[in-house]
Formats: structure tokens, sequence, C-alpha cells
């Protein structure tokens, strides 16, 4: 076989790697999302990477940028169709219906931290596998779920730090009022026919809503006087709404009505809420939600209402970095063995193992290098202290601790070292 010639890879168009000095940001994003959800009682579900394409499908449409040209959709070697996450919503709908959660107070609140598969042109802010947290309350149609819902994602980006974050907010009917909505869309836009985006041509003929989601600049201006979905509301949806901006304004949330606020999958009934950066607008999205009271029963399973949200991760890492906020840094081992001849590196390796066992983290040196070189990565690792051992370390019991920041050195029984790293740690 003709050997292929070594050559270097590079990650696929539209992913990341994520290097260690990115983490201490992607651990706090997780540690705050985790902790938002234990203040309002949602439970973590974990869903497979890739389902049945089918599922995806029906949920989000059919007409929709993600399954019409965004999947990462293939057929496995057994023939199945296959397609990679390309949202949260439907896998936990899924997960919902097939294992009988249906049977537990409701509403069952989840939450999960997912990686997502979306073939989508790259470009800042967009990649082909983003990370989200989403979570979804299951089982009820009360505007107070809707509440809890945006409030909790308006909290979440506030404990992280964020501001200048505005709250977009619409709702967009039901299956009673929304083909009325419709109707009036579709006469409004066919009046202005000649100046549609080629796009929007198709769109006036496969999707209506997502019209009003067009950013081209002549779209943008047709879509200013088009006809607003809240006032073709039914009455139930009507009182619906208006429950829900009154529990927001309790909660104190400022919310701003957006008539062209429609989202990008076609399961949304009644709300509909995007956070953005106040300075970007949609472009940015850090995240978006709604009802999708339809749903489920879509699935195959019975009439049940239910609402949920997610955020982009790497948005909220631009994001994070762009306020300047401060990141708390992730804790390293904070010690470092070096040592000086055979004899020293069979004690460092002892030594190291011992102070784990006591809970101390250490990094051990390997190889040959100088003192020198070795005390030069412990500097470059952050490392606080340095344990030097050597031959004469080795005869008396005894090792060498050095402050790493001040250079002041103490020599100490090798068995009272971790009693005093252990004290000095806590400082
Ligand atoms: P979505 O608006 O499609 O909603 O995605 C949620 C968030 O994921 C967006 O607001 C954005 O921050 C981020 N995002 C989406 N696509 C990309 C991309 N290509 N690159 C980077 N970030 C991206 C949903 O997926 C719904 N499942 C949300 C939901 C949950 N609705 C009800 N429950």
């Amino acid at each position: 076989m003709k050997q292929e010639k070594a050559r270097l890879y590079q990650a696929p168009r539209g992913t990341a790697d994520i290097l260690p000095e990115e983490q201490a940001h992607w651990r706090y994003i997780e540690q705050e999302a985790v902790s938002i959800c234990r203040l309002y009682g949602y439970e973590r579900i974990d869903t497979p990477a890739f389902e049945d394409t089918r599922l995806f499908s029906r949920s989000i449409g059919e007409e929709t940028d993600i399954v019409s040209k965004e999947m990462y959709t293939f057929s496995d070697r057994g023939g199945n169709q296959i397609t990679l996450r390309p949202e949260g919503t439907a896998p936990v709908c899924r997960a919902y219906l097939e294992h009988g959660l249906k049977n537990r107070p409701k509403p069952v609140r989840l939450y999960y931290l997912a990686p997502i598969f979306r073939y989508e042109r790259p470009q800042s802010g967009r990649y082909r596998q983003h990370h989200q947290f989403g979570y979804e309350a299951i089982g009820d149609g009360d505007p107070a779920l809707d509440a809890e819902v945006i409030d909790m994602a308006w909290r979440f980006f506030r404990s992280l730090g964020l501001e200048r974050l505005s709250l977009q907010l619409n709702s967009i009917g039901c299956k009673k009022c929304r083909p009325g909505y419709l109707i009036a869309l579709k006469a409004y836009y066919t009046g202005h026919i000649k100046n549609l985006c080629p796009d929007c041509d198709r769109r006036l003929v496969r999707n209506p809503l997502r019209l009003l989601d067009c950013k081209r600049p002549n779209c943008l201006k047709i879509a200013a006087s088009a006809p607003k979905s809240s006032e073709y509301l039914c009455p139930a949806c009507q009182e619906h709404f208006s429950q829900l901006k009154r529990y927001l304004a309790q909660l104190e949330l400022p919310f701003v009505l957006n008539h062209f606020l429609v989202r990008g999958l076609d399961y949304y009934t009644r709300t509909v809420f995007e956070i953005q950066p106040e300075a970007e607008g949609a472009q940015s999205t850090l995240g978006g939600g709604g009802r999708y009271d339809d749903l489920i029963a879509e699935l195959g399973g019975p009439p049940t209402p239910a609402v949920g949200f997610a955020a982009g991760v790497e948005r909220i890492v631009v994001n994070l970095k762009r306020q300047d906020i401060a990141i708390p840094p992730l804790a390293g081992p904070r010690v470092f063995i070096a040592y000086i001849g055979d004899e020293a590196r069979d004690e460092a390796a002892r030594l190291a193992a011992g102070l784990r066992q006591d809970g101390i983290g250490v990094i051990q040196a390997v190889g040959s290098k100088s003192l020198k070189a070795q005390l030069r990565q412990a500097n470059s690792l952050k490392s606080r202290y340095a344990v030097i051992i050597g031959e004469q370390e080795v005869n008396t019991g005894t090792v060498v601790l050095r402050d790493m920041a001040s250079s002041e050195q103490k020599i100490l029984a090798v068995k009272s070292l971790a009693e005093e790293l252990q004290a000095r740690l806590c400082n």
C-alpha cells in the first residue's frame, strides 16, 4: 500500500479547540449554569449527540434553515438515518416521552449542557459546532412558568456579570389564531412582492413567519409596517401574553416588545423571547427560547404544554471578554517537585505520591533537566512552591522548600513537609 505523506491536520472549519487557557471561562459559565439550575430546581439530563433524523425534521420544521440546509445527516453502517443534534429541545422531549417522565410531578424541569451541530457559514460567533446551556420546563401552560424561564435566563446572564443586555419578547399565537395572522402577513407581503429578496420570495410561499426574520435592508423596510402577530392573538393567547407581561413586570425584568421576533424553529407557540447584547442586536443573540405547547403531541405524546430556553456558550465567552469581566482562575497543582540525581528521583516519586495521598496537588519533574531548568518550568506552571531534593537531602531525610514568588528557601524534615504545605496553601 502506498504510504500517505505525513501532514498537519486542522480542526474542521467552524469548530474550535478549547485550550487550557480558555477553560477558566468555560468552567465559570458551566458553574453558574449549574448553580442557577439548582436555585430554580432544574435537574440535569444528557441525551445522545445524535438521534433519528426524523425527530428533528418533525419538530424543528422541514422549511426551517436548520432542517433544510444545516443538519449533519448521514446513514450509519446499519442504514439508519442519523443526525448530529442541531438543537437540544427535541431530544429532551423524546427522552421525556421515552422514559415516562410524564408520570413525575409537573412541570418536569430539566437542563443540559451539550455540543450542537449546524452546518452554517462560519463567522464571528457562528460555528458549525457550538455549545448550548439549555433548559426545559415540561407539562404546564401557566404563563408564570414562561416568566420563570425568562427570569432564570436573565438572572443567569446577570450572575455571570454581563451588563447592557436587552430582553426581547413577542407572542406568536397558537394553532387557532396563527393561521389568521399568516393570511394577513401573506396578503401584506404579496403587495410588496416586487421588492422582496429571492429568499423571502420562497418564504412567502413556504414559511411566511420567517419573512419577519430577514435582515436584508429592503426586507427590513417592508417588515417595519407588516401586521403584528400580537394583534391577531385569540382571547386565550391574549390573556396568556398579558399575564406573562404582568409577571415580568412584577419580577422587574426590563423586556422590550419586538413584533419581528419569530425565532428560527417552527415548534414555538405563544411566547418567544431572546436576550441580546444591547450594542449588537440579533446577529449575536446570547440566547433564546419560548413556549412549544404542541411539540410533544407532534412527537406522539399526549398534549403537553412546555417552555424552554438555550444560550450559546461561545457567545457568552465573547461577551465576558468584551465586557472585561474578571474570571476566577482555575486552581492547578501549586507544588512542583524538582530533583538532582537518580537517588533523589526515586525519593521525589515517593514524596509526590505521599503528598497526593494527603490531597496536595503536585507536578513532578521528569527527565534529566538541570535544577535551573526545572525551576524555570515550576515558574511557568505558576507553582507557588518548589520542593527540591538532592543527594544531601536524601541522606539527611530533608527537603528544600522554595517559595517561588520570594525565592526564600527553607530546609525541612520530609515528615513535616505535608503539614507545612497544607498550612501554607490554606493562606
Ligand atoms: P436557538 O436560538 O437556535 O434556539 O439557539 C440558542 C442559542 O445558541 C442562540 O441564541 C445562540 O446563542 C446559540 N447558537 C445558535 N447557533 C449557533 C452557532 N451556529 N454558533 C454559535 N452559537 C450558536 C434553540 O436551539 C432552541 N432549542 C432553544 C430553546 C430551548 N427553545 C425552547 N427551549
